[in-house]
């Protein structure tokens, strides 16, 4: 890993902090980020694989320390990817971008939510109860801890108007029976794929490493069930806007997909000698994103909304494997988990100019697609993929493919 840099964020206007740009050594300005005055990002080239995060009495309050040096933590390797082009948005969007809390009514809708029995998913069908959803199906792999989701969102909101559902994405067939039970909906007016998870531990889940399996293959296998009935609940209420919106993430531009050229691209992620796990959520991030973007290419926005939102760094569950130095990043960094939710709703209420899009910030922010994404190699990899995959669902599920 060559060029390592030091991504350094100081808040100008804080007087309290006692940091000056003189605080620190070997430093090379880049100069302002080009969004907001507050900030300005450094370069310091003898420090690889490091990101150093300076937020004056925020940092003193946290770890007790005066001194800009306080806080340095491993993040991501550069020159590999594009993560420091996005780091100082990132960062940016972590200290002083707040989601707008959500206001849009969701009265007579049905809405579904996966991995809603804890964190972001739990949070998103909160705001979604309490903005008179009249049904919200709690889609969950644990049905006890779906149950306790329920009761907790009811205790809060004062309102009874969600289900558990159990869905097991690791498991084409616990899908397929979901989505079976999915078709019978009267109605479904959106619905945010959002359950995933993030592990180094490699098993095997359906023929494929189980991160690619749960976040990738079974997230768009769900989706082509939930589609169909999308689109019929746009044709029985022309006044309705039904939507589908993919929970992904910024870390999508922090590898690359070299595995693209080779014949099989899941085959060759499944292989155990070979698999990064380090790498492997970022890339199960980015596979679902050139996914999402094929199939919102294929789908007519005036029917179906499709987007893809990026909630940012939040406390959930999620980073439960992560140790003690991303438990530290996420206290500094991380958005609560009610703000972050605030962009899941966010996705299921945006327009059309969202569909095929990428938000961040809980508006569509398409320059936020890693440059892999935005490249010709990154479309013919898109095609290659989405083939791979749609022969993977025809043969779950014959003529599924046709859903789209
Ligand atoms: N938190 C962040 O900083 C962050 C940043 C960017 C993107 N995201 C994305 O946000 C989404 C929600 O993550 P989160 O942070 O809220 O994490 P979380 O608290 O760990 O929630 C993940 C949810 O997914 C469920 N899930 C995991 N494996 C499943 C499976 N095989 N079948 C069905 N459900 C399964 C989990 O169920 P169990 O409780 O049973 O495990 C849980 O409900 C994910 O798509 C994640 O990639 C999160």
């Amino acid at each position: 890993m060559d060029g390592g840099t030091l991504a350094i964020l100081i808040r100008e206007d804080d007087e309290d902090d006692g940091l000056e740009v003189a605080d620190l050594e070997s430093t090379e300005e880049l100069g302002s980020d080009g969004v907001g005055r507050e900030a300005v990002f450094m370069r310091v080239p003898a420090a690889p694989d490091e990101v150093v995060v300076l937020v004056g009495t925020r940092l003193q309050r946290l770890l007790g320390r005066t001194k800009a040096r306080a806080c340095v933590h491993r993040v991501v390797g550069p020159g590999q990817n594009h993560a420091e082009d996005r780091m100082p948005s990132f960062l940016y969007s972590q200290f002083f971008v707040r989601p707008s809390y959500p206001e849009q009514s969701f009265a007579d809708q049905t809405v579904l939510v996966t991995g809603a029995n804890v964190g972001l998913g739990l949070e998103a069908a909160r705001h979604v109860v309490r903005l008179g959803a009249a049904r919200v199906i709690l889609a969950v792999r644990n049905v006890p801890a779906g149950e306790e989701a329920k009761k907790n969102i009811e205790t809060s909101t004062g309102r009874r108007v969600c289900e558990v559902w159990e869905v097991d994405l690791a498991s084409y067939k616990s899908v397929v029976s979901f989505g079976d039970r999915i078709a019978q909906l009267p109605r479904l007016d959106a619905a945010i794929l959002n359950a995933a998870v993030a592990t180094r531990n490699f098993e095997v889940a359906e023929g494929f490493e189980r991160t690619i399996t749960v976040n990738v293959v079974s997230t768009l296998l769900l989706s082509l069930f939930v589609l169909p009935v999308l689109k019929a609940t746009k044709k029985k209420i022309p006044e309705s806007q039904p939507r589908l919106t993919f929970v992904v993430s910024e870390v999508h531009a922090w590898v690359g997909l070299p595995e693209w050229k080779s014949d099989n691209i899941l085959q060759t992620l499944s292989n155990q000698s070979t698999a990064k796990m380090s790498e492997r959520y970022p890339l199960s991030k980015l596979l679902e994103v050139l996914l999402v973007q094929e199939l919102a290419g294929r789908v007519r926005g005036s029917e179906v909304i499709i987007n893809m939102i990026n909630p940012g760094l939040c406390h959930s569950a999620l980073g439960r494997e992560g140790g003690l130095s991303f438990y530290l990043f996420k206290l500094i960094l991380a958005r609560s988990t009610e703000v972050g939710s605030r962009t899941l709703v966010a996705g299921i209420s945006a327009g059309l100019e969202s569909h095929g899009a990428y938000m961040s910030d809980g508006h569509v922010e398409n320059t936020a697609f890693s440059q892999f994404v935005r490249s010709d190699e990154g479309r013919q990899a898109r095609l290659k993929l989405w083939d791979e995959v749609s022969a993977i669902l025809e043969a779950v599920r014959p003529g599924i493919m046709q859903n789209v």
